[in-house]
């Protein structure tokens, strides 16, 4: 078992019958939503999915999970990935350029679980460049609002299509790099002051449980 699996299936123990699930995206909580679909035909569980892109939202409903949204139920734990967690457990996520939906069900939920392999522990946030969903219509204005921040900034591109990727929502992603975060949660809502930011990639203070995959076995950390 590779170690992003070890801690997809570990989050899985932490779902409870009843529960309304947000599913998050990325390559480790694909084991996560594989090993729910699996608990939920074994164990004949009453659960839903709230998902958190259309990956996840496509994996789900071919693995018979059934769906539902925010506008219908209030979401109970979310199980998402991460780019970089920090010691404090601020994120940076968006690598797959789903942060906006992510960040709206991991904050909605009662319960928010991280999974992640230990490569995405770090003791400072800002080894890899913050992702925004950015309008495209304000593109230019936000990049140079970005560099007057200090931040080098650069639109991404696709790998399979000429131009720059798209996201769920329609949107351009722009990554900024500010070197090392002193201030995470200061950024984070300094990055959505800006007009036109659909939003910013940081995470901060949100976090119930970390479940990181070493090779020496599972590490559960929580905050505080
Ligand atoms: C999606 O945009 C991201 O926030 C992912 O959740 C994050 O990149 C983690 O992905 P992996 O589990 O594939 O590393």
């Amino acid at each position: 078992m590779n170690l992003k699996e070890m801690a997809g299936y570990k989050a899985a123990d932490e779902i409870k019958d009843g529960q309304v699930v947000g599913l998050g995206t990325g390559s480790t909580t694909h084991y996560f939503i594989e090993k729910l679909a699996w608990k939920i035909k074994e164990e004949s569980l009453d659960i839903m999915g709230v998902p958190t892109s259309y990956q996840s939202f496509f994996l789900a409903r071919d693995l018979n999970i059934p769906l539902t949204s925010l506008e219908e139920h209030e979401v109970d734990v979310a199980v998402d990935g991460a780019d970089e967690v920090d010691n404090d457990l601020n994120l940076i996520k968006g690598g797959g350029a789903a942060h906006t939906l992510e960040k709206i069900v991991d904050y909605a939920a009662d319960r928010f679980i991280v999974v992640v392999d230990d490569s995405k522990m770090v003791d400072q946030l800002g080894n890899i460049p913050v992702p925004l969903e950015v309008m495209p219509s304000a593109l230019r204005t936000i990049i140079n609002s970005l560099q007057e921040l200090g931040a080098s900034a650069q639109i991404r591109m696709a790998l399979n299509k000429d131009g720059p990727i798209i996201s769920d929502h329609g949107n351009f992603i722009v990554d900024a790099d500010f070197g090392l975060l002193d201030h995470p949660l200061k950024l984070e809502k300094e990055l959505n002051s800006i007009p036109g930011v659909v939003e910013n990639g940081i995470f901060s203070n949100e976090v119930d449980l970390v479940i990181v995959a070493q090779s020496q076995g599972i590490k559960m950390i929580k905050p505080g």
